[in-house]
């Protein structure tokens, strides 16, 4: 199939870029790089520097690439962030989307697989979450990726678009080649082996007094090769859907930072830091519908997996794709 993917050059879309191309799929990356990474797009598939909020370049490429379907990766995916500059999300997030599925519209392409977030949810009232859960995010981020599923929605409604919405947990781990490179870094694991690695000093627990067993947070850390295979499963779906995806088993942030101690062999300094806004004490998904619709088992469940995959990787690239500066 020729597939278009936005964003192929962030972490998630440039794994799923390599994946797709190994399964024999002709790929063309749309990528602006404002945080995404030149070298983290494989040599296989073409490349055209755009963004999606642009609809000329959206234009340009279409025409000349005609997809068949699209991966949508493109976009802002830092919660902090988008407490701050809540407009640059949705002009991201939604009103890029939309000049996205106009394009779409526009040359009859209606397959859309959409990277969304188990942030939709917001605090969640029951663990472990399924589909039903009610959706009330609590920041722009979650917000600008629920309204791109509700738009999707609609698009399938009235022009018979067929979007596949991922809700991802907590993506990491790592390819043999592709990894892990945000400037600046915030999230835990690339935190704890750039600790490992000397690279910052320690690693700053956010809250210790959380309702869970040992006061930390608890997130479901889902490898990235897993996340990739669900998307290729998605591309053949004849039906759309919501899933979430997640291993369905929760690590605590101290239970992260044991077992990269193990792993790494170093030693990890951490100092304990007030709780981060916005942090939700405990996200696990329920992927049951995942597992029975698009037939998705993740084959790398374990933390130790997940932490051995992302400690090669950052040891090969200690400064990621060094194309600047790391935070
Ligand atoms: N944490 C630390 N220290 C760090 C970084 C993170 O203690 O240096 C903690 C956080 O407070 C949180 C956990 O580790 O409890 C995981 O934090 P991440 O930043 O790695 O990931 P988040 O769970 O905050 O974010 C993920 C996705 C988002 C998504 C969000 C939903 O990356 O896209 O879940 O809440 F929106």
């Amino acid at each position: 199939m020729r597939v278009l993917l936005t964003g192929g050059a962030g972490y998630v879309g440039s794994i799923a870029t390599e994946r797709l191309l190994d399964l024999g799929h002709e790929v063309l990356v749309f990528d602006n790089l404002g945080r995404g990474h030149r070298a983290a797009v494989d040599a296989r598939a073409r490349f055209v520097r755009g963004d999606v909020r642009t609809p000329d370049e959206l234009e340009s490429a279409f025409a000349a690439f005609k997809p068949e379907a699209v991966m949508h990766f493109a976009a802002l995916a830092l919660v902090g962030e988008s407490m701050k500059r809540p407009g640059l999300y949705f002009d991201n997030n939604f009103a890029g989307l939309l000049r996205l599925a106009e394009t779409m519209r526009r040359h009859d392409v209606r397959r859309i697989v959409f990277s969304s977030t188990c942030a939709v949810y917001g605090a969640p009232a029951v663990v472990p979450m399924d589909e039903t859960q009610p959706t009330a995010p609590e920041s722009p981020y979650g917000e600008s990726k629920l309204m791109g599923e509700r738009l999707l929605g609609w698009y399938a409604q009235r022009h018979g678009f067929l979007p596949v919405l991922l809700r991802y947990f907590n993506a990491c781990g790592a390819s043999a080649r592709h990894g892990e490179d945000h400037a600046p870094e915030t999230h835990l694991i690339p935190n704890v082996l750039r600790t490992a690695l000397g690279r910052q000093a320690r690693v700053e627990i956010f809250g210790d007094d959380y309702e869970t067993p040992d006061g930390t947070c608890i997130r479901d850390y889902i490898h990235v090769l897993d996340l990739a295979e669900a998307h290729i499963l998605a591309l053949e779906c004849e039906a759309g859907g919501t899933f979430n995806l997640g291993n369905g088993a929760g690590y605590s942030v101290q239970q992260v930072i044991e077992e990269a101690r193990r792993v790494t062999g170093r030693p990890i300094p951490v100092t304990v830091r007030p709780r981060r806004p916005g942090d939700p004490p405990r996200l696990v998904a329920s992927a049951g519908e995942a597992a029975t619709r698009l037939g998705w088992k993740p084959q790398r469940p374990s933390l130790r997996t997940i932490l051995e995959d992302a400690w090669a990787w950052h040891r090969a690239r200690p400064d990621g794709y060094g194309d600047r500066a790391t935070g």
